[in-house]
């Protein structure tokens, strides 16, 4: 099934009552992959002190499950407190690969009562896969997600 981000968006608004925390990110990330095919991999990252911890995803298995702020590209995301969006990862230095294949990445922060809380975090296998509009759609599912990933 192919969506408009406004559709996808409305859909996780739609799921999100009545289910657990867990449940409601579980189901908001695969909804996002059904939907859209560039979102190979996608997941979120909970910040507990000083560390982003691997929460629910969808897609392969990473080695990943840790990752102090300021490594990689969802440790900068936390450190520089701004999204990051990657055409090519093998033009960044401070890159974890979760498989050689991967080649765009995208992070959006999610906010809650002024504090960074995690963030979602997707890669693709396709360069340049991710724009200024999966940004924003991004940004509306991290408003969704945030309160709810605070209690994870
Ligand atoms: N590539 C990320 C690591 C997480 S995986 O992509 C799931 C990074 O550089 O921080």
């Amino acid at each position: 099934m192919t969506c408009s981000y406004e559709q996808t968006l409305a859909h996780i608004r739609d799921t999100v009552p009545g289910r657990s925390p867990e449940e409601a990110v579980q189901v908001a990330m695969q909804a996002i992959q059904d939907r859209h095919p560039r979102y190979q991999w996608v997941g979120v990252y909970v910040l507990r002190g000083d560390v982003l911890e691997l929460g629910p995803f969808v897609g392969k298995p990473t080695d990943h499950v840790r990752i102090p702020v300021g490594r990689g590209v969802c440790g900068t995301a936390v450190s520089e407190r701004t999204n990051q969006v990657i055409q090519d990862v093998r033009a960044i230095e401070n890159y974890l690969a979760c498989s050689d294949t991967v080649r765009s990445e995208i992070v959006v922060l999610l906010w809650h009562e002024g504090q960074i809380v995690g963030q979602i975090d997707s890669d693709c296998d396709d360069p340049g896969a991710y724009s200024l509009e999966d940004e924003t759609f991004l940004r509306g599912v991290a408003e969704v997600l945030a309160p709810l990933v605070a209690q994870l």
